[in-house]
């Protein structure tokens, strides 16, 4: 299913969103050119929804997914979409959803909102942040597709726990996402995948496809990331998890390695 439909009895409130968040990733790159400066001064800020970060919504108030776009539409999140050539290839092919992607890193989203001028699309929002600030306010079940595309792998054993495949971001993840909703994962790091197969069934979701060599869905496009990976000779690998109707943790369990 990709709409998104209400069910409390599966959503209890989330936790108190804490005041501070620890982000190990970059968030500024090689010096920006003139064009992307402009493009950040001028073309961003309308694509940034109201409500999500702490200077506009000190208290967390949930906000209305159908005020994100221009028409109320199914909802749909890029999480960590670097360069935004996925996010964009998606914008195009699906315009009758809309497509929320948050990236903390300024020069993924000044690519971003070039493929966005270039594809003239105008069902993209942008979070240019910590995809938790999303997981916050947006409401329960809200969600009718994720995509997690080359999240940062984190190879050393002791940085594991700083996956996203892990409780702190697969719990919140779940609330917002619908009964049937899908969560595409692309990974080219085995150890990752593993995790991902471990970590993702017991917070809600069931393993629809994969893993597998080549994309189990329609409508791929490789990322630069990929094409990075595919270089310097590792193999990609893909699965799909469906959101089950399970209750949301709200205890997370024991640390594992
Ligand atoms: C390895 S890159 C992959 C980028 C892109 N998806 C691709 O396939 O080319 C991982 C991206 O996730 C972003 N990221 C990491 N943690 C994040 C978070 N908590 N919220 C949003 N994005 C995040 C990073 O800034 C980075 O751009």
């Amino acid at each position: 299913m990709d709409g998104a439909g209400e069910n409390a009895d599966t959503h209890p409130p989330s936790a108190p969103a804490p005041l501070w968040r620890n982000f190990y990733g970059r968030t500024s790159g090689k010096t920006l050119r003139p064009i992307q400066r402009r493009r950040l001064g001028a073309d961003l800020g309308p694509l940034v929804p109201a409500g999500i970060d702490r200077a506009t919504n000190p208290d967390r108030r949930p906000i209305d997914p159908r005020a994100i776009f221009a028409t109320p539409r199914p909802l749909w999140l890029e999480i960590g979409f670097g360069g935004g050539e996925h996010m964009a290839h998606q914008a195009a092919r699906h315009p009758e959803v809309g497509i929320l992607g948050a990236e903390p890193f300024i020069n993924g989203i000044a690519m971003l909102l070039r493929r966005i001028a270039e594809a003239g699309v105008a069902n993209v929002a942008i979070h240019p942040g910590d995809v938790r600030d999303l997981f916050d306010v947006l409401p329960p079940a809200s969600v009718g597709r994720v995509f997690l595309n080359y999240p940062d792998p984190w190879p050393k054993r002791r940085h594991h726990r700083r996956r996203f495949v892990t409780p702190e971001h697969l719990d919140p993840l779940a609330r917002v996402m619908a009964a049937g909703a899908e969560l595409r994962l692309a990974t080219d790091i085995p150890d990752y995948m593993r995790q991902a197969l471990d970590e993702v069934p017991p917070a809600g979701f069931a393993l629809r496809a994969g893993p597998v060599a080549a994309p189990p869905w329609e409508g791929w496009i490789t990322t630069r990331y990929e094409a990075k990976a595919l270089r310097e000779g590792r193999a990609p690998a893909y699965a799909a998890f469906v959101r089950t109707g399970a209750p949301v943790r709200t205890q997370a369990p024991p640390r594992a390695g």
